[in-house]
């Protein structure tokens, strides 16, 4: 089972969902810019705006727009992911972004190895410890039933604060509602009912192929505390933004509004997002590890 779950995903990642879809999930429409704005807001409450000299092991990083993040606070990343060619195109941006910046003479932080990493094997090729560990984007929603060996894994290699972020249950049944009512409707019933308690999408994945877990806040609060490690903070991402009048909202004052705009309805997003952290597309938490 674990060995299928691995490689559906690999293959996912590969083949799908290439790096340059998931660039565009965060790029190219007014949800997604919301999505990058509420996970960077998250990092700057969580771990501040200056990470000189900060370790951080980056997991799933994808092709790395929080990679990019990251170095530009100064951190030292060691950027991992489950697949070669997602990290063939992180490597790619940031080097480009590395040598952009020195020609400026910017200061930016440094890659320190590119890996991959199944996170469902809970690291334990990993020997070092972090200050910081992130997984946003949801590796640990492919680790299925490993869930607890990711989740330990995270916090044993970590010494200051986990940060994940995952597909959100109850956020994603209203959005279904919304945007793609088919998806619950063709669910025979029974799975319906079994979906609606778990978030396991793999009885069920969308047409695209794609299947993970949703989650709720509770059973992230249930897996941290099991794990050995203990809740700090958690928010929504894209509270409001998921629903389609405040999407053309959001790309009007995009177009035609002066950037201060845009940061205010960003703002208020994020108090929504942190009133309601099972509200939105994805739920981000940061977990600390109880021993050092
Ligand atoms: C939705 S993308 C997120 C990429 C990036 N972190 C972001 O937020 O833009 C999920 C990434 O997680 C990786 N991934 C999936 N399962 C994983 C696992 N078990 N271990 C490590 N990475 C995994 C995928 O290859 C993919 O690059």
């Amino acid at each position: 089972m674990a060995r299928n779950n691995f490689e559906k995903a690999s293959n996912y990642y590969r083949t799908t969902w290439t790096p340059d879809d998931e660039r565009r999930r965060l790029t190219s429409d007014p949800r997604g810019w919301v999505n990058h704005a509420m996970h960077l807001r998250f990092l700057d409450e969580t771990v501040g705006r200056d990470l000189s000299d900060k370790t951080v092991l980056e997991i799933g990083a994808g092709p790395g727009l929080f990679t990019r993040e990251l170095l530009c606070r100064g951190a030292i990343v060691t950027v991992t992911d489950l697949v070669q060619e997602q990290l063939d195109a992180n490597r790619a941006e940031t080097d480009a972004l590395v040598a952009e910046a020195s020609r400026w003479r910017k200061p930016i932080g440094r890659v320190q190895a590119y890996r991959t990493l199944d996170l469902s094997e809970g690291l334990s090729e990993v020997e070092e410890k972090f200050d910081y560990v992130v997984a946003f984007g949801g590796p640990l929603s492919y680790t299925f039933e490993k869930e607890q060996i990711a989740m330990r894994g995270m916090l044993r290699t970590c010494r200051g604060l986990v940060l994940c972020s995952v597909m959100s249950l109850d956020g994603m049944l209203g959005w279904y509602k919304e945007h793609r009512p088919e998806y619950l409707d063709e669910m025979p019933e029974e799975v319906r009912r079994e979906f609606i308690k778990t978030g396991d999408m793999r009885p069920w994945p969308a047409k695209s192929g794609h299947a993970c877990r949703q989650f709720r806040t509770e059973h992230l609060r249930e897996l941290v505390a099991r794990t050995g490690g203990e809740m700090v903070a958690m928010a929504a991402s894209n509270y409001y933004s998921m629903h389609k009048p405040y999407e053309q909202v959001l790309a009007d004052v995009a177009e035609s509004e002066p950037a201060p705009a845009l940061e205010a309805l960003y703002d208020m997003e994020y108090d929504a997002c942190r009133e309601y952290p099972d509200h939105g597309t994805h739920i981000l938490f940061a977990a600390r590890p109880l021993q050092g």
